[in-house]
């Protein structure tokens, strides 16, 4: 049985609800991978080493290993042979899409389980946009970001 899990996302930047996410699954996991996806189509902010270590300087665990992918989610978790994904749900409107998902990728590979975590609800309104918008426009980030990324946002928008 796998007690490992990987935790994929754009992560740009991580943020609390994402935390949030990652430290429910270690109640659940032995380890868990935080995949940060490398080919975006979005044209991300932070590239994908940066988001790397905001990350890894935004947790506090040996029983998670932070690390980037290419390509289809399902050939990566071939790779590692790691057959359990978590995704959080923040909202009922999260469900439409989570559950196409769910199902492509285990139409690509029946192996595959998806286990869905429901984020606290004080980050249920949270996503990497918003923070970034909050950022650019001198916004306080304080409560839904690390003090790290709280840094990096700053220098990378206001030098
Ligand atoms: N707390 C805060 N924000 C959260 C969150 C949480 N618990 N859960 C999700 N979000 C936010 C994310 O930050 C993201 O915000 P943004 O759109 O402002 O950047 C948004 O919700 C969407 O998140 P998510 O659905 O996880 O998208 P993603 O881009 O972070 O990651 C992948 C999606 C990488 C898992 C998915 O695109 C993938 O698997 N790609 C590989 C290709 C593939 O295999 N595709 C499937 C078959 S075609």
């Amino acid at each position: 049985m796998s007690l490992s899990a990987i935790y994929a996302g754009s992560f740009d930047p991580i943020t609390n609800g994402h935390l949030d996410i990652i430290q429910r699954a270690l109640n659940v996991f032995e380890t868990v991978h935080v995949s940060v996806i490398d080919n975006l189509d979005k044209h991300p902010l932070f590239t994908i080493d940066e988001r790397i270590d905001l990350i890894s300087n935004s947790l506090n665990s040996d029983r998670v290993i932070v690390e980037g992918f290419q390509g289809l989610l399902v050939n990566y978790a071939r790779e590692k042979n790691i057959f359990s994904l978590i995704r959080g749900l923040r909202a009922v409107s999260d469900f439409d899409y989570e559950f196409q998902m769910s199902l492509i990728n285990r139409a690509q590979e029946p192996r595959l389980d998806t286990v869905f975590l429901m984020t606290d609800q004080k980050y249920s309104y949270l996503s990497s946009s918003i923070v970034r918008q909050l950022a650019k426009l001198n916004g306080d980030v304080t409560e839904y970001v690390s003090d790290y990324v709280k840094i990096k946002l700053k220098e990378k928008f206001h030098g």
